[in-house]
């Protein structure tokens, strides 16, 4: 019994749905959220993603009205990643003025210049090897990277993407991305690090969707998900460094990450829910175990009263098709 019964009756707030409605604390809008979507050269069909139910790769040559579609439909912000069929050793496509990365934020902001495009700044979808870096033998080469995320960076802001999202996880890159923009006269470009980023087996369905090559893990880049402390010292060396905004993946599986992380700085905060989370509650609602959009509600809802601003879900296009309601 609360101490101060009968005075304090908690269920006061909660006995009728309209008082109950009036003093709900989180709310969740299609302005919070991103929408990653990943984006196929040399294709001329929607291809389905088979462990991710209702995600298709977009062919470029269509991108341009799907982009159309999606702003019409109330998107607010993409993730570009690339399905490459250009790789090589160090993924020198993505620092192409004609490549992929560059080619794709350029029909966004052509067909959209509102929407907010953040450039995932990685290297994985373009190697050969699937590395997110230079790999020089069994490793990848943290410095030697992020020489070549500079200039991914630099060509992504050419092309006019709004936020620049490293997601190699090399010591010291938003250092160099911010002086590579800088040098290049794009002062006004933000930078969204993925600041803590897990080594996380709920990026499986991503790297089926995305076309990497990986062989072998990211665990010497990625972060051990078991290292709290850490993630905190990740997050906050990249405020340091100069990022703008902070991001944190996977986001159900860290939500004790994204309350700490918010407690100790005021930069804008993202979360990224992962394929894995999403494949979990698409298969687990087609075999009629839970109700997709209950639970899409409560999980999204529990990142943002966790702490994050914004989030990155795959559920962003059946919000804003109204499939899904918030
Ligand atoms: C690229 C990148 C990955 C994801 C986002 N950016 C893959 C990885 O780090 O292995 C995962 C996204 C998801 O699982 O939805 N480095
Ligand atoms: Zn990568």
């Amino acid at each position: 019994m609360h101490p101060h019964y009968p005075l304090t009756r908690l269920r006061r707030l909660r006995s009728h749905s309209h008082v109950r409605d009036f003093f709900r604390e989180t709310r969740l809008a299609l302005d919070d959220l991103v929408l990653p979507i990943f984006v196929e050269e040399d294709s001329d069909d929607f291809t389905p993603i088979a462990a991710m139910p209702g995600v298709r790769r977009i062919p470029e040559r269509k991108l341009a009205f799907e982009v159309e579609r999606l702003a019409r439909a109330g998107i607010r912000a993409l993730m570009t990643f690339g399905i490459s069929h250009r790789k090589d050793a160090q993924g020198s496509d993505t620092w192409s003025c004609d490549g992929l990365v560059a080619r794709m934020i350029r029909t966004c902001k052509d067909v959209a210049p509102h929407l907010v495009i953040l450039s995932d700044t990685c290297f994985c979808e373009y190697t050969t090897h699937g590395h997110c870096g230079v790999l020089h033998g069994e490793h990848v080469d943290n410095d030697a990277t992020l020489v070549n995320l500079g200039r991914q960076a630099v060509v992504a802001a050419l092309a006019g993407a709004d936020i620049i999202a490293p997601s190699a996880a090399m010591d010291g890159q938003v250092a160099a991305i911010r002086s590579a923009l800088d040098e290049n006269g794009f002062d006004a470009t933000a930078i969204m690090s993925y600041s803590t980023k897990f080594a996380s087996s709920l990026y499986g369905p991503f790297r089926a969707a995305a076309g990497s090559d990986l062989r072998g893990d990211r665990k010497a880049y990625q972060m051990d998900p078991m290292n709290r402390r850490e993630a905190i010292r990740e997050s906050l060396a990249d405020e340091a460094e100069g990022a703008d905004a902070l991001l944190v993946k996977p986001a159900g599986a860290c939500l004790d990450i994204v309350r700490e992380i918010r407690n100790a700085s005021a930069l804008p905060l993202a979360a990224y829910q992962t394929s894995g989370e999403y494949a979990m509650i698409k298969f687990a609602a087609a075999a009629g175990a839970i109700d997709e959009g209950a639970v899409v509600r409560e999980m999204l809802g529990a990142i943002k009263r966790a702490g994050a601003d914004r989030i990155l879900t795959y559920f962003a296009d059946d919000i804003a098709a109204g499939r899904l309601a918030l």
